[in-house]
């Protein structure tokens, strides 16, 4: 059965690019001839095509239509060969880290930082929410709160996971200073130093920053463009070692914005099931999608405890709101005393700010107006990459959150590259911080979490130019 109306032309499309009737470049009939050929609205007609663009399959032309995208070859598939299944130290390459990395690279510049900009985060409110509650609580905000955060905050919390299908009581939900916070306690309370844990690659720098801290060892497992994990590969790392977690963030992984399919969600459950292995899970771009509705997470599959899922409203709200949960299934009283032992509460005026925030509509309505925007900004900047790249690179087109992965040809001096693109004010995220391995050299992270204008367009004209140019 068909979920949306314009699977009746976007089906026949992929099934005629897949089988080579429609060919890179071709032409594809205009909205108005598919409006009259299938009876659809020109909203169908235009989610069908940004559905095709989010496949990778179509790219639009201004003022002249659609045609079938050139290279939908998926950069990540292509990292395989390179990754091997022994375990190594969790130990970045050239002391690069992410404290070294951060302080050459201000948190504000191009396409660099992960995290809302400041015409993204919504100042008025969250600040006149903030004042009201000042107004109403005051001297109660001076105090401790319960260790495990407030009872109101994480029976809302708990309704909201409910909403997209994952069932976590209050009971079971320990409230964190940010999602990092609860990613530390969850790998510190199920394993031990030298333990080697199943993580993404790529994986983002500061989850790697907290695994080197914890002194574990790693085998990395490839993400895929096409449904995430790759579970074969899983599959054999638990085979032949001794894993004691696996760590995942399966709804719009950070970096390449790959949104885990539901058929990989159930293997990577099953795997780790059979093996009794916990799985970590961090869903804190969840709420970021692009297409029709929220995805759920592997929780949602789990009856025995074994997923650790955390979350926090860094992404989504602001950076500086201290703010994230943890459901650590059976590990709770683990859990909970070492929550307690990094920090005896999480700021009360941050808990009750975002208990304010969820028991309103406000907090969806600021959701709604962020996705929209960051959907039009991953298109516009990866129809502009794919335009203006050298034809060998290749960009994945993400399905949610704020961020992008190119991987250029391994002829480029990526140094240089880094130089250039600084002097045009662009601060990519160099790939190799995303991995222990020496996989992503020529990969970069782009981030559109701040308003894209045309300027910025033109700065990543010019840096295709440069590549076509000079830098080969
Ligand atoms: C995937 C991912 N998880 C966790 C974090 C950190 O979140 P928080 O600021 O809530 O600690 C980040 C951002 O740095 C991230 O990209």
């Amino acid at each position: 059965m068909k979920k949306y109306k314009y699977e009746v032309f976007t089906s026949k499309i992929e099934e005629n690019i897949k089988n080579g009737i429609l060919k890179a470049g071709d032409r594809l009939p205009s909205i108005r001839r598919i409006k009259q050929e299938y009876g659809l609205s020109t909203s169908s007609v235009q989610s069908g095509f940004d559905d095709l663009m989010f496949k990778g399959l179509a790219t639009s032309f201004p003022r002249s239509g659609y045609c079938v995208a050139v290279g939908t070859k998926n950069v990540n598939d292509e990292t395989l060969a390179t990754l091997n299944l022994t375990p190594r130290n969790a130990v970045f390459r050239d002391n690069i880290s992410l404290t070294s990395y951060r302080k050459q690279h201000a948190e504000t510049a191009f396409f660099n930082a992960a995290t809302p900009s400041d015409l993204f985060v919504p100042q008025k409110l969250v600040l006149r929410t903030m004042q009201q509650i000042i107004r109403e609580k005051s001297a109660a905000l001076l105090r401790y709160y319960p260790s495990n955060g407030s009872d109101e905050l994480r029976e809302l919390i708990a309704r909201r996971s409910a909403q997209h299908g994952a069932a976590i009581s209050m009971d079971e939900l320990l409230i964190t200073d940010g999602a990092l916070q609860a990613f530390y306690i969850a790998l510190a309370i199920t394993t031990e130093p030298n333990d080697i844990v199943a993580i993404e690659s790529p994986c983002v720098f500061s989850m790697l920053e907290v695994i080197a801290s914890l002194r574990l060892r790693t085998i990395e497992i490839p993400v895929r463009g096409e449904g995430g994990l790759d579970t074969e590969y899983l599959k054999n790392a638990c085979r032949k070692n001794n894993i004691k977690a696996i760590v995942v963030t399966p709804n719009f992984h950070n970096p390449t914005g790959i949104l885990m399919s539901g058929e990989t969600k159930h293997a990577v459950y099953e795997i780790a099931h059979f093996h009794h292995i916990p799985i970590i899970e961090n869903d804190i771009y969840g709420d970021l999608y692009f297409s029709h509705s929220r995805p759920t997470t592997i929780r949602n599959l789990d009856n025995e405890g074994l997923v650790l899922t955390f979350s926090s409203f860094a992404k989504t709200i602001a950076p500086g709101i201290r703010l994230g949960w943890l459901a650590p299934g059976k590990f709770f009283e683990k859990a909970e005393r070492l929550k307690f032992s990094l920090g005896r509460s999480v700021s009360p005026l941050n808990q009750e700010l975002l208990t304010k925030l969820l028991n309103t509509s406000s907090y969806d309505r600021h959701l709604r107006i962020f996705r929209q925007q960051l959907k039009k900004q991953a298109l516009q900047l990866v129809e502009q990459i794919n335009r203006c790249f050298p034809a060998e690179s290749h960009t994945y087109t993400p399905a949610g959150g704020y961020s992008l992965w190119t991987r250029l040809p391994a002829t480029i001096d990526m140094q240089l590259f880094y130089d250039n693109c600084a002097k045009s004010g662009a601060y990519f995220a160099p790939g190799a911080i995303f991995s222990f391995t020496d996989a992503y050299d020529h990969c970069f992270r782009t981030v559109f979490s701040q308003r894209i204008a045309d300027i910025h367009l033109e700065t990543i004209a010019n840096i295709g130019n440069l590549l076509k140019k000079e830098l080969y």
